[in-house]
């Protein structure tokens, strides 16, 4: 059977830090779709690691971490995050397993991602410029390179090909100042190391293992907001972030999947373009930021931070089926007076609880409900009992809203700063 966790937000809600919580039930952690623009953070024993492309099981023992096909692959950023973990797990080449069916991010889809936000100007997207568009477009055009076909004989030939495509796209785009070549060298590198990992067909691995009664953990990037059919479009990534992209992006039938998690914090947080209902653009905000450490864990940027989105959080709950949730840095709103959450959108002088198609052009103003401040420190030594009445409520009012249990509250980045609710 396959358990699901990802995000409900947009992106950067914490799923490292849970993903590693989870894995010891599980044999396998695989990673369904998207690509080095994630960056899932995880601490424990005073250290600290992103992870961009490789799965939040490889610092456990024992389980096989799975780069599924839905994923897009960037050879030199799958280096780089092999030598920040090699130490720490020697065995990784054991245990981390790629798809010959990943799609390759080539150094022109890197250069083509900047040209295409160059040239959108002001309406650009914020992408992190990691070549993740330009590679799915690729992918659905049918003009991609997976990694099983570099060990073709043609694959020279139809990488020139391709990146002769990219040149005159570029070129069309306006774009200049890019060094190819050197770019090139390093790839090149990068994709011999790459070739030594197990290349596997990961959906036969996935299956057998599941018919062999083992247990799987599918673990998402960025958040349900960015999925490209029902984010904030086209503000979105270009990968499906849902639950539904766990059946494409590993190969598995939905029978196989027995439960979703979904993840969210405690208030919203959006990097790069794009709609942001609740967005605080004033010292509350900055404080969340601050308190939060709210800057990507893979571009360093300043996340735009605001109150929690009951009507997006709703919206996404539903998309994914979501059987338990689970809420992360409750932490960051302590010493607030006063703490709110968006329970409806006024748009036009109507108010609506679903979240418009046009969310982009829509003059949303959030309805918000104001709740009583935590106090000055959430402990998770007592449980869940022993924590502030007014922070209680909060809970209650999301579980009751969403109609689905919070079932851990994590109050910290270390793994024992977490609160498991019993069933
Ligand atoms: P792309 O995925 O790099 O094309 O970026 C598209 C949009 O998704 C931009 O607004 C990015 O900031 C956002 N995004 C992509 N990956 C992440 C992530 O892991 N966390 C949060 N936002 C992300």
């Amino acid at each position: 059977m396959v358990d699901i966790i990802l995000g409900l937000q947009w992106g950067d809600e914490g799923k490292g830090k849970i993903a590693d919580f989870l894995t010891p039930q599980y044999d396998i952690v695989a990673r369904f779709q998207g690509g080095p623009n994630a960056g899932h953070s995880l601490e424990f024993e005073g250290k600290k690691f992103v992870l961009n492309t490789i799965p939040s099981g490889i610092f456990r023992k024992g389980i096989l971490n799975i780069i599924g096909n839905g994923v897009v692959v960037d050879p030199i950023r799958l280096q780089a995050e092999i030598e920040r973990i090699k130490d720490e797990c020697p065995d990784y080449s054991e245990r981390l397993l790629v798809s010959l069916k990943a799609h390759l991010i080539l150094p022109t889809h890197r250069i083509l991602d900047a040209a295409s936000e160059a040239a959108k100007g002001e309406a650009k997207i914020g992408s992190t410029l990691r070549g993740i568009g330009p590679t799915y477009r690729d992918k659905t055009g049918r003009n991609g390179i997976r990694i099983g076909d570099t060990l073709e004989a043609d694959f020279m030939s139809r990488y020139r090909e391709t990146v002769q495509m990219h040149l005159r796209q570029i070129e069309s785009l306006g774009y200049t100042g890019f060094d190819l070549q050197s770019e090139e060298e390093a790839f090149f590198t990068a994709l011999e190391q790459l070739q030594k990992l197990k290349l596997v067909n990961s959906e036969y691995l996935i299956n057998e293992a599941i018919a062999n009664g083992k247990k799987v953990l599918a673990e998402g990037a960025q958040g349900s907001m960015l999925d490209v059919e029902f984010g904030s479009y086209p503000f979105v990534t270009s990968s499906t972030t849902l639950a539904g992209g766990v059946c494409s992006g590993l190969g598995v039938a939905p029978k196989h999947i027995r439960k979703v998690y979904g993840i969210f914090k405690a208030y919203s947080t959006r990097v790069g373009g794009g709609p942001f209902p609740t967005e605080l653009n004033d010292e509350t905000g900055d404080r969340i930021r601050k308190t939060g450490n709210e800057f990507g864990a893979t571009t360093g940027r300043p996340r735009r931070t605001g109150w929690l989105d009951m009507v997006a959080l709703k919206y996404t709950c539903m998309l994914n089926g979501v059987d338990e949730l689970i809420m992360m840095k409750s932490d960051v709103l302590c010493g607030f007076e006063e703490v709110k959450a968006a329970v409806a959108y006024n748009i036009h002088g109507h108010e609506t609880h679903q979240v418009p198609a046009n969310l982009c052009s829509a003059p949303v103003e959030p309805q918000y409900r104001s709740f009583e401040g935590f106090g000055n420190h959430l402990d998770h030594l007592g449980g869940f009992d022993a924590l502030p009445e007014s922070f209680r409520n909060y809970i209650h009012f999301i579980e009751t809203e969403l109609q689905t249990p919070i079932r851990v509250i994590s109050l910290g980045p270390e793994r024992d700063k977490t609160i498991v609710r019993p069933k």
